[in-house]
């Protein structure tokens, strides 16, 4: 008897402890996939899109991205940062190239745009 119990129990947890993990799994999928969509929509439609989507979103929003404007450079510059200190993989340069093309065409830098930050020797003396 009391093996049947423990294989029951044994059971009942297994069962459970699986149809948690699923559970997680769902929850996470659709939590993921919204945020994915919710974000594209932030990002202009245009050829290199899908670019970003594959290469941008493994470790911050699309909106940190879409946030952003800069000309080629400064999107070349952000990409080697990201390189040198965050683990960002190489790009294969047929799609980096698209991928700067995308950003600087789509994101670049333009008249109303937010403001680049203040220099230093700008900024007000802390009080
Ligand atoms: C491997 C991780 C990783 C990937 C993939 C990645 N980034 Fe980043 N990125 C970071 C980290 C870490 C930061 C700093 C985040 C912060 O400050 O919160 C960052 C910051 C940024 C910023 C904000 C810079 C600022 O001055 O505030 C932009 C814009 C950006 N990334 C664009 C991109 C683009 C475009 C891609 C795709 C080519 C990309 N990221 C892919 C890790 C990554």
């Amino acid at each position: 008897m009391p093996v049947i119990a423990w294989v029951w129990h044994a059971a009942v947890a297994g069962f459970s402890a699986l149809s948690l993990s699923v559970g997680c799994a769902l929850l996470l999928t659709a939590a993921e996939v919204g945020a994915v969509d919710a974000d594209a929509a932030l990002l202009p439609a245009a050829p290199g899109v899908e670019l970003v989507q594959r290469h941008c979103v493994a470790c911050h929003s699309l909106a940190l991205v879409a946030s952003q404007r800069g000309d080629r450079d400064f999107w070349i510059h952000l990409i080697r940062w990201m390189q040198a200190e965050h683990n960002l993989w190489q790009l294969p340069p047929p799609e980096e190239s698209a991928l700067l093309d995308y950003l600087s065409t789509e994101l670049g830098a333009s008249a109303g745009a937010r403001r680049l930050a203040l220099p230093p020797h700008l900024m007000p003396p802390d009080t």
